[in-house]
């Protein structure tokens, strides 16, 4: 099968294209053929290493950790899948060899996830990282809920920033569905359409309007929930902006970025401050978050595309590497690698 490998870290040339074997799944593993791998940040700060030069790895890699497909085989003790099942994953690549930028992946079977017959691969490929970051992101309130379904969030109004962002475009997307009145801001117009596109009932420019005085006018009460792209340059007018009691979700940062707090204003809030890394919440959170995404899927809430606002770019998965440079430019929308044309 082809795979694309590193054995060292650092700029996309480390990504190669090999011939591999594939292997059988053992007990508790599925082996899903893929269609498509989705890229994410992650994939190429993991592959790019700590930006000290390269280092050699101890074994070889995939790259990428979301992918949709079908599965090929199943391992001894595998219940719930079977040859022919279509399917998303999510956290392919975290602890293990194995990613999606190839054509078989050998997964456990709780990381592999039933794909509806009328949704897309593509959709199956964007969800992992993006859907569950934001799940955990809109439950990380003191007040509930911890699990989102239709009208579980009624009532509360939540503000995405950078709403064309992909993990911004699933918390739209999953706040409108459980019922929440969304505002979102975005830096220019074609990210304002596209956050539009995604559900945003409200889309503010953070380059040229008052984002503080917008939504103190428009929610008085201030907002329950701040899911936060960019706390380093936001989290004064976070605060500002914030219900008491109400929660900031940070799930980003660039490298060596601190955030500083007003603690004295934060405290008369009572404000929560949720960090989120997708890989290490807890079983339950992540089980919630795959329950939720799944069923919203189902529902057709989660949808992708630049008529729903997260436009689709393609490459063959040959061009890995440009896949992931083209994710570190910071291509809007969702970058994706075709990997078998499957049906
Ligand atoms: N903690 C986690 O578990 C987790 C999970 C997923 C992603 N992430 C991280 O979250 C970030 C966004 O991921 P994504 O997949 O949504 O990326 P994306 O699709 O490239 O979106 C990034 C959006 O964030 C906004 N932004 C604000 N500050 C930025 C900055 N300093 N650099 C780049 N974009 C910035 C931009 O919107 P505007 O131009 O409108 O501001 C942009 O549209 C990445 O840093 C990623 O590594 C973390």
């Amino acid at each position: 099968m082809k795979a694309i490998v590193y054995e060292e870290t650092g700029a996309s040339s480390v990504l190669q294209l090999q011939d591999r074997a594939t292997r059988d799944p053992g007990p508790g593993e599925v082996r899903v053929r893929l269609a498509v791998s989705g890229v994410n940040p992650t994939d190429w700060k993991s592959r790019a290493g700590s930006g000290q030069g390269s280092t050699k790895l101890k074994t070889p890699k995939v790259p990428n950790q979301d992918g949709a497909g079908i599965v090929d085989a199943v391992g001894p003790g595998v219940t719930g899948f079977s040859a022919g099942d279509r399917v998303w994953l999510w956290d392919v690549a975290w602890g293990s060899d194995e990613g999606t930028a190839q054509e078989y992946a050998v997964v456990p079977s709780v990381k592999v996830v039933a794909l509806p017959d009328d949704e897309s691969f593509d959709t199956g490929a964007s969800l992992g990282i993006p859907a569950l970051t934001a799940h955990r992101a809109l439950t990380s309130s003191e007040h509930g809920p911890d699990r989102l379904s239709p009208g579980s969030l009624t009532g509360q109004t939540v503000l995405v920033t950078g709403g064309a962002g992909a993990v911004s475009h699933a918390a739209i997307q999953l706040a409108r569905w459980a019922g929440a009145t969304v505002i979102t801001t975005v830096s220019d117009d074609r990210k304002d359409g596209l956050a539009r596109l995604a559900g945003a009932h409200r889309v503010l420019n953070y380059r040229t309007e008052d984002v503080v005085a917008a939504v103190n006018a428009a929610v008085p009460e201030g907002v329950d929930t701040i899911v936060d792209v960019n706390a380093p340059a936001n989290l004064e007018s976070d605060v500002e902006i914030l219900k008491p009691g109400g929660t900031i979700a940070i799930y980003a940062a660039n490298p060596g970025e601190s955030v500083t707090v007003p603690v004295r204003e934060s405290m008369g809030k009572n404000i929560r401050y949720q960090f989120i890394l997708t890989y290490t919440v807890t079983d339950g959170q992540k089980q919630h978050a795959v329950e939720s995404v799944s069923e919203a899927l189902a529902a057709g809430a989660l949808r992708v595309g630049e008529e729903h606002g997260l436009p689709l770019t393609r490459f063959p998965l040959a061009e890995t590497a440009s896949a992931h440079d083209a994710v570190e430019q910071g291509t809007i929308g969702k970058v994706l690698i075709d990997v078998a044309p499957l049906t």
